[in-house]
C-alpha cells in the first residue's frame, strides 16, 4: 500500500492537535471501562494513546510503519496498546475486540465494504465511532474556514499541491460518512459535536502544514526547503502578528445495529 504520508509522521504527532479530553471522555463512555477498542488508522495515536487510558485495552492498526513508530514513542510505558501495521484490508486477521474508532481516517477507506465486514466481526453491542470535523454533504473538502487557509492554498497552488488529488472516498463519491453509515447494519447514529479554541504560531502552521498526505515532505522532495520558505513568508505577509486562533470543530459520529430497546428507552426519555 503507497504511504500516504511519507515523512509526514514527526509533523504529525507534534504539531497536529488532538481532539480535546472532552472527545475521549465521549468515546471512553461510549465503548466502556472493560472493552477493547480497535483504533483503525491510528496514525500516531492521536486516540489511541489517551483512550488506552480509560479502556480495557487498545488495538492501535495503521499501514504507515513511521506512524506506528511515533505512536510507540508517544505512549511510552502503557501496557494496554498493541501497535499493529494493517488496514482496512486485513481486520479478519486481527485479535478479537468490541469497538471501533476512526479518526479522520474512514475517506482512505473503501467504506461499504469495511462495515460489512464489521458487521461480521464485532459483537452485538459493538459500535463503530467516526472522529473528525464537521462536514456537511455538498461541502468542499477543507473550507476557508481558517483564517490562514486562502494564503495556505495559494502557497499549495503555486507548488502544484492539491489537496483534491489525494484519491480518497469522500472525493472519489462526495458521500458524507453519515450517509455512508445510515446505509450500513450500524444504521442507528448519534452525532455529538465538540469545539475546542487554539492558537497557532508561524512554524505550527508549518508543520502542520507538512503533516497533510497531499504536501507531505515526500510529496514535496527536494522541494521542501523552498516550500517552507515561501509558506513562511506569505504566512507573515498577511499576517505580521504571527498569531492566528483557530476554531476546532470535531463531529463525533457512532453507529450502532438498530437496537428496539434503546430506541424505545431514548423516546420515553
Ligand atoms: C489523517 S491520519 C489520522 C490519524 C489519527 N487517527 C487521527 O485521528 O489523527 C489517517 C491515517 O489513516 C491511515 N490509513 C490510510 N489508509 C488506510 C486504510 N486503508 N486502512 C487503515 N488506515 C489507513 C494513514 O496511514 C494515516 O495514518
Amino acid at each position: 500500500m503507497e504511504d500516504l504520508f511519507g515523512g509526514a509522521a514527526s509533523y504529525y504527532a507534534r504539531y497536529r492537535p488532538g481532539y480535546g479530553p472532552a472527545v475521549i471522555e465521549h468515546l471512553a463512555e461510549t465503548s466502556g471501562a472493560d472493552s477493547r477498542v480497535l483504533d483503525l488508522g491510528c496514525g500516531p495515536g492521536t486516540i489511541a494513546v489517551p483512550l488506552a487510558r480509560r479502556v480495557q485495552a487498545v488495538l492501535a492498526v495503521d499501514p504507515a510503519l513511521e506512524m506506528l513508530a511515533e505512536g510507540r514513542r508517544l505512549a511510552g510505558d502503557l501496557p494496554n496498546i498493541v501497535w499493529l501495521c494493517g488496514d482496512s484490508t486485513t481486520l479478519r486477521a486481527l485479535p478479537p475486540f468490541d469497538h471501533v474508532v476512526m479518526g479522520r481516517s474512514f475517506h482512505w477507506m473503501n467504506r461499504r465494504s469495511v462495515l460489512a465486514q464489521l458487521d461480521e466481526l464485532l459483537p452485538p453491542g459493538g459500535a463503530v465511532a467516526l472522529v473528525g470535523p464537521v462536514r456537511r454533504p455538498g461541502e468542499p473538502w477543507q473550507p476557508d474556514a481558517q483564517p490562514w487557509q486562502p494564503v495556505e492554498r495559494r502557497v499549495c497552488e503555486a507548488f502544484g499541491l492539491d489537496i483534491h488529488t489525494a484519491a480518497n472516498s469522500f472525493h472519489a463519491t462526495g458521500e458524507h460518512h453519515h450517509d455512508v453509515l445510515a446505509a450500513s447494519p450500524f444504521s442507528e447514529l448519534e452525532s455529538r459535536v465538540f469545539t475546542r479554541r487554539l492558537t497557532w504560531d508561524v512554524d505550527g502552521l508549518i508543520g502542520l502544514q507538512l503533516s497533510y498526505s497531499y504536501s507531505s515532505p515526500a510529496r514535496l522532495g527536494d522541494r521542501l526547503a523552498a516550500f517552507v520558505e515561501t509558506l513562511r513568508r506569505a504566512l507573515l505577509a498577511d499576517n505580521p502578528a504571527g498569531r492566528w486562533e483557530q476554531k476546532l470543530v470535531t463531529e463525533v459520529i457512532t453507529g450502532r445495529r438498530p437496537c428496539p430497546e434503546r430506541r424505545a428507552a431514548r423516546h420515553a426519555r
